[in-house]
Order: structure tokens, then C-alpha cells, then sequence
């Protein structure tokens, strides 16, 4: 059977943008104590037993090698109210972090209040993942914040969560 892709670089974003997303900002802290945030939307749960959680990291990300020489990281999960936060940090600037309020976590990474949930992790595994870096954490520390409407991404936008009517929790 040929192994010739069907489709072209476009319709496969396209397709995968088919799948719909949290969106997390992903940070850590390196030896020499810089701040590093990426807004990630590729956050996904591993194993509950050992906790692991994983991201992706694309190797041109500016912050790729810094993220890759820390022992931790955190995973901010985004609430609606955190839009402008996760437009911040899904650009590559020099002043990211300027002006951005946060907390500081057991592992020096920051933490977003107002965020939906945090996890402070160890990186495990580095996974060569294409054009990207497969990061795999084992989280030790989390920290749940007060439920409000999460912050979704849906064919290359955000989206807000339509509660459904049959649910008498949402309705
Ligand atoms: C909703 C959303 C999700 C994103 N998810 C990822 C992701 O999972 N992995 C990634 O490498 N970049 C992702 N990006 C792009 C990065 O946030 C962006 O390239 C980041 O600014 C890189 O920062 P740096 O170059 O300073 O390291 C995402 C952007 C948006 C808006």
C-alpha cells in the first residue's frame, strides 16, 4: 500500500483544527531564574497513576532549548476571563512577562491566579515529536481555582463553552 499523504500541509491543520481544545499556558524558570510561558493547546493528561501530563513544543519556539533545560514546569489550564493572558503568551516578545501579575509555585515556576486548575510537574521524558518536543511531567502539586466558563480553541479561534440544556447542571 503507498504511504503518499492524501492531503497537504494546510488541510491538515485544517483537519486537526477539527478537534476541539483547552488552552493552557505552559511556564517554568530557568536555573538563572528567566520566565518562560508559551500558550499551548497541545496540554493533554497521560496517566492518572503516576499523574503525567504532556505539551508539545515546537522547535522554533524561541523558548524551546530553555524549556528543555528545566528540571520543572507548571500548566496553567485557562479560564474565558484569560484571553488577553493567553494572546500575551502565544507571541514571542522580550517582555512577555511585563506587567503580568502571578504567583510563584513550590517549583519557582509562575502560576496564573484565576486559572481553572495548575499543575507543578517534574519533567520525565523529552520525546522527539517531529517538529516538535514531546514534554512528559509528573505533576506533585496542584492547585484547583474557582469553576468558571473555560477557555476553548476551535478551528483556529476561541471558543466559548455552550452549556447544554439537557444538563441540569449547566441549565
Ligand atoms: C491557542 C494557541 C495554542 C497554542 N499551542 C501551542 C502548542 O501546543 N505548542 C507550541 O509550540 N505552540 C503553541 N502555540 C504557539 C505558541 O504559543 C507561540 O509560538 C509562543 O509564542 C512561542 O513562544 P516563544 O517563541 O517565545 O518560545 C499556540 C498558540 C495559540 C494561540
Amino acid at each position: 500500500m503507498s504511504r503518499k499523504r492524501n492531503f497537504t500541509k494546510r488541510q491538515l491543520r485544517d483537519a486537526l483544527g477539527m478537534f476541539a481544545t483547552g488552552v493552557t499556558i505552559v511556564t517554568s524558570r530557568t536555573r538563572e531564574g528567566e520566565l518562560l510561558g508559551i500558550t499551548a493547546n497541545s496540554f493533554n493528561a497521560v496517566s492518572l497513576d503516576p499523574p503525567m501530563v504532556l505539551f508539545s513544543l515546537s522547535r522554533e519556539a524561541h523558548s524551546l532549548n530553555k524549556f528543555e533545560s528545566c528540571d520543572f514546569f507548571a500548566v496553567n489550564i485557562l479560564s474565558d476571563d484569560q484571553r488577553e493572558l493567553s494572546n500575551r503568551f502565544a507571541r514571542t516578545s522580550l517582555d512577555k512577562w511585563k506587567g503580568v501579575s502571578y504567583e510563584t509555585g513550590v517549583t519557582q515556576c509562575p502560576l496564573f491566579p484565576g486559572s481553572l486548575a495548575m499543575f507543578e510537574c517534574y519533567t520525565r521524558f523529552h520525546y522527539d515529536g517531529g517538529d516538535h518536543v514531546i514534554f512528559v511531567g509528573e505533576a506533585f502539586n496542584m492547585e484547583v481555582g474557582t469553576p468558571a466558563a473555560p477557555l476553548l480553541y476551535y478551528q483556529g479561534g476561541y471558543r466559548l463553552l455552550m452549556p447544554d440544556a439537557t444538563d441540569a447542571e449547566w441549565a
